[in-house]
């Protein structure tokens, strides 16, 4: 068998060991050959690619990013595209392409799947928010170094009495925004899924400043967006891949606890240090068994299908269920969260 293997999209931790698992599944168990695309899927679209052998893979496994790069890529640009892939496939003598990536990567998947090519999908994100998934690989090692942050980030405010606002990940979904939040003890968690009142975020900070606490942590996901009515919020339109572009919520509501509590306030925007650098042993372990099950998937010809971690199982379910909709956090497991303070 020749199969393609790409990342596409926003890198991740894990990727490279989704990519050295692929190469070893195939090349050791199976003879195979594999190459890779680089760049996502402009490779594919321009034919340009590497051979992977096992040295090509050596010592990967628990460096960040991915070793064939990435990229995002207009939808339009792509349905046109679905000719110009078939072609090279044919070319290439492809007998399956295993694209790794998160939503929008996994709806092109999709669409190429549908346009008759051997697609076998592996999802990624630090979000987390992929349905057919119980979790993306990424997800582990973001929620940690957010953790990390928190906890440092709380000796600092306690010294200066201030409010901390980290704004981390999370585009539709406040994974990471609950999960770290839980596990350094934040005082507010605030997500995509639950418009906020910024006199009730108040409420709740001011609170425990006037029962004597020293210091609040209010954690943010950057899709987090104010309950329509309560306070006034400009948008921030999308960029060219039909992303919405965010306005800063971390620096608004800085701004707004402060001059609503009168206590000094400071925005931390971790961005992209929550998707760089080795995965968690967690991640390396998913990101592998996900790598292993897709080249098993290929041999049996299970094509428009994506690996998914359900339970301790993988399965493979249907390309074009897991991009129907997304995972966000269920109102119970916000309600969980909230015995703060
Ligand atoms: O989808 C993963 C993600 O990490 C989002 O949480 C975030 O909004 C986005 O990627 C940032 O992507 P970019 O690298 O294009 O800035």
């Amino acid at each position: 068998m020749r199969i393609g293997v790409l990342t596409s999209g926003g890198d991740c931790p894990g990727l490279n060991a989704v990519i050295r698992s692929v190469v070893h599944r195939a090349v050791v168990d199976h003879g195979d050959e594999v190459i890779g695309f680089h760049d996502g899927w402009r490779g594919l679209l321009e034919a340009d690619y590497r051979k992977l052998d096992l040295d090509a893979v050596a010592g990967i496994l628990a460096r960040g990013g991915t070793i064939l790069g990435s990229s995002r890529v207009q939808p339009a640009h792509l349905r046109d595209g679905v000719e110009r892939a078939r072609g090279h496939v044919a070319d290439l003598g492809l007998d399956a392409i295993i694209p790794i990536g998160g939503e929008g990567t996994l709806k092109a998947a999709n669409l190429l799947a549908q346009g008759g090519l051997p697609i076998v999908g592996v999802p990624k994100t630090i979000d987390n928010d992929i349905a057919s998934t119980d979790v993306t690989f990424g997800f582990d090692t973001a929620v940690g170094v957010a953790t990390e942050a928190l906890d440092r980030l709380k000796t600092t405010a306690e010294s200066h009495q201030r409010v901390m606002v980290v704004e981390v990940m999370g585009r539709h979904t406040g994974w990471i925004a609950l999960h770290s939040g839980m596990a350094a003890g934040a005082h507010a968690i605030v997500v995509p899924e639950r418009p906020f009142d910024i006199e009730e975020l108040a409420g709740i900070v001011g609170e425990r400043f006037s029962a004597g606490k020293r210091f609040a942590i209010v954690v943010v996901a950057e899709g987090a967006k104010p309950r329509p009515g309560t306070m006034e919020y400009a948008e921030g339109g999308t960029d060219q891949y039909g992303h919405e572009r965010f306005a800063g919520i971390g620096n608004i509501l800085a701004v707004e606890l402060e001059r609503r509590l009168g206590k000094e306030a400071r925005p931390v925007i971790l961005g992209h240090v929550q998707r760089g650098g080795t995965p968690t042993a967690y991640d390396r372990v998913l990101a592998t068994r996900f790598g292993w099950h897709a080249v098993e998937a290929a041999h049996r010809g299970e094509f428009g299908m994506l690996t998914a971690l359900r339970g301790t199982e993988i399965e493979m379910v249907p390309l074009a269920r897991a991009v129907e909709s997304l995972k966000t956090v269920p109102a119970e497991r916000y309600d969980e969260a909230q015995t703060v303070l």
